[in-house]
């Protein structure tokens, strides 16, 4: 298990908690915000103290560089308690790298560990109330960094805000969705951000998302962008593909998200003896096995969601149902289960990927 001490930022606390007035029954996914934010500014080529703040909204002008040019991204994160109240980031380190690659890609500066790391411990620490306990319950944690400077000109902004909110979460997506492979939209282009945990991927998803939701469709099966003969991701997910109870996930590469969760379902998947083949998925092969009786199931996988099963996938105009698993015989539960158990101390931390974070505030 993992530790972290440093509290080194200002704490500025709010005299009027919102916690108690909070309905635990009444929320979804994304729409309630804890009673503080921790905030950064970039100015002059270094970045300046952080700070912990009432949460609230913060002002700038439609000049802003990032609603202007798009020069944004963030993380996707937990933290989740145990019986004792005791709390857990996960595997924390992997976000910092990504949450790196994704600025440096967007010419934004890096942030650096202590803020990163702070950050994330002062504001899980200070609103530990606003952590739930109970199963399929977490406290989903977004850091960010975008853009603040008033420009115009097309060219890497010189001010940045990195900021981290929080909001109490439950299950994303509560049953098996019905998914479209798309044969013209992509999510990524090679060369392209799509590794990237880039503000415009998620906006330029909605257009194609909305439309497979007319046609009755959940989400979307991302295809690659130069033939649309190779399944990437689906929706915001990683996709995970069973076939004759070999698993098989996209390989990393520049149009594919590092996903944290799809690393964590690889581990624990081969620690099982379950074999993992990281290759590309052609949909003429999904095709096959289908026909072929050998498809087992499909699902994603994300921070948000843990793991989405799918119930259907439709290609051109043909749908084609998946079989309904029990939870013991779907990999997609099994390795699920492992993961939250780990998640939220019900199990050995055997990879290290724990991080307690202790009461110091
Ligand atoms: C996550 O799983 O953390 C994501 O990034 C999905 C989010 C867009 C809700």
């Amino acid at each position: 298990m993992n530790r972290f001490y440093f509290r080194g930022m200002n704490i500025k606390k709010t005299p009027n908690s919102r916690l108690s007035g909070f309905d635990w029954d009444n929320f979804s996914f994304g729409d309630t915000f804890t009673d503080h934010m921790v905030i950064c500014e970039y100015e002059n080529g270094e970045w300046k103290e952080p700070q912990l703040l009432p949460y609230g909204p913060i002002s700038f002008t439609p000049a802003m560089m990032a609603v202007n040019y798009g020069q944004a991204c963030f993380e996707g994160m937990k933290a989740y308690k145990d019986k004792n109240d005791d709390i857990f980031l996960f595997r924390i380190d992997k976000n910092y790298d990504r949450i790196n690659k994704s600025s440096q890609r967007l010419g934004m500066p890096k942030i650096p560990k202590e803020i990163f790391y702070d950050g994330l411990y002062t504001l899980v620490d200070v609103d530990r109330g606003w952590v739930p306990y109970g199963e399929g319950l977490s406290l989903y944690l977004r850091p960010l960094i975008f853009a603040t400077e008033e420009m115009l000109k097309a060219r890497p902004a010189e001010k940045f805000l990195f900021a981290i909110v929080a909001s109490p979460a439950k299950v994303y997506y509560s049953d098996p969705v019905a998914v479209k492979i798309s044969d013209y939209y992509s999510r990524a282009a090679s060369g392209g951000v799509g590794f990237a945990k880039a503000a415009g991927n998620y906006a330029a998803s909605f257009l194609p998302t909305y439309l497979a939701q007319e046609e009755g469709y959940d989400q979307i099966i991302w295809t690659d962008d130069a033939t649309h003969e190779k399944i990437e991701e689906s929706g915001t997910m990683n996709v995970f593909v069973r076939i004759h109870d070999t698993l098989f996930t996209p390989p990393i590469s520049d149009r594919i998200l590092d996903g944290v969760t799809r690393d964590s379902f690889i581990t624990l998947a081969k620690r099982r003896g379950i074999a993992v083949r990281e290759e590309n998925i052609y949909v003429n092969d999904l095709l096959k096995a289908y026909e072929g009786g050998t498809l087992q199931e499909i699902w994603g996988v994300g921070t948000a969601v843990v793991a989405n099963s799918f119930k259907s996938f439709g290609y051109k105009d043909k749908r084609y149902p998946l079989p309904v698993l029990s939870e013991a015989d779907s990999y997609a539960s099994l390795l699920k289960k492992e993961l939250v158990d780990i998640q939220t101390n019900l199990s050995e931390d055997a990879f290290g990927w724990r991080y307690l974070v202790e009461k110091k505030c």
